[in-house]
């Protein structure tokens, strides 16, 4: 797949994890990637790492959760790069606990980085593709976002209601050739799941069919699919990538 040569792609929350695999997935297949995250020594660790596969890979430190940061972000990229071909909206956290013990900071700050994160760059990087007449954006949503799961109702609202506005957006913006869809992962192993007990991962193994858990480089695989003109016809989808377990 040849087709994403010279492409510029953002991707958000991508020092580390699944947003860094999707960057080198681009990378491996051309585009321009820059990547959007918190802290500026992971960056340019990750910078100077993804160097090596192609060497326009671009560092940008920004806190999704200001609109303000972000548009300031945008205009600087576009007026760098001419064009936003490429959103893949990946940051994302989580703060777990019961409903009862969950205090409303706790509730925020997840959907504020996962739900408003989503909001801010989609609505400042939409105008520009939509001046273009083209563009694909990829929301990293969740399986939990499908299915719920105890201890996690704020991070199950945040990413269910990416899935919604997955579906609004996409509406929206088809007759002007941006297509906005979905990926809802299972279990993925990076530090976001590494932090979990042996027990828990236990459970959730019980719970797969394919009795493993995912790879980055898988989710990957599939936000390339979603930014390709493989998948030209495909918008205001949601799709799994769970093992079978949803
Ligand atoms: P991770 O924790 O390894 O990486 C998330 C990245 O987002 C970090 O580099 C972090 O600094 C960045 N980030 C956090 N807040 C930010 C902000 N306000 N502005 C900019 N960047 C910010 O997580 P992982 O596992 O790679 O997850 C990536 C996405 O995939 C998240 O949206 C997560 O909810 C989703 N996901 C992950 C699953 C898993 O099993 N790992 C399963 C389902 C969904």
């Amino acid at each position: 797949m040849k087709n994403l040569l010279e492409k510029v792609a953002i991707v958000t929350g991508a020092a580390r994890g699944i947003g860094k695999s999707i960057a080198q997935a681009l990378l491996e297949l051309g585009a321009q990637v820059i990547i959007i995250d918190l802290n500026q020594e992971e960056i340019d660790k990750t910078v100077e790492e993804l160097t090596k596969v192609n060497e326009n890979i671009f560092g940008y430190v920004c806190d999704i959760t200001s609109i303000k940061t972000v548009g300031k972000m945008v205009k600087s990229i576009s007026k760098d790069f001419g064009s936003i071909d490429i959103l893949i909206n990946n940051a994302g956290i989580t703060s777990d606990k019961l409903l009862i013990r969950m205090k409303q900071s706790d509730w925020q700050k997840v959907i504020d980085v996962n739900l408003t994160g989503t909001y801010n760059c989609t609505q400042k990087i939409s105008r520009i593709m939509m001046k273009q007449r083209s563009g694909k954006i990829v929301n990293i949503s969740s399986i939990i976002g499908i299915m719920g799961n105890a201890g996690q109702a704020n991070y199950a609202a945040s990413k269910g209601g990416i899935i919604a506005f997955t579906k609004s957006v996409a509406k929206e913006l088809a007759p002007r050739g941006i297509n906005v869809n979905a990926i809802a992962p299972g279990f993925i192993k990076t530090k976001m799941t590494d932090k979990l007990s042996d027990g828990v991962k236990e459970e959730y193994l019980a719970q797969i069919p394919m009795k493993k858990f995912g790879t980055p480089s898988e989710v990957a695989d599939l936000a390339i699919f979603l930014c390709s003109k493989n998948s030209e016809y495909i918008t205001g989808q949601t799709i799994a990538i769970d093992g079978g377990m949803v």
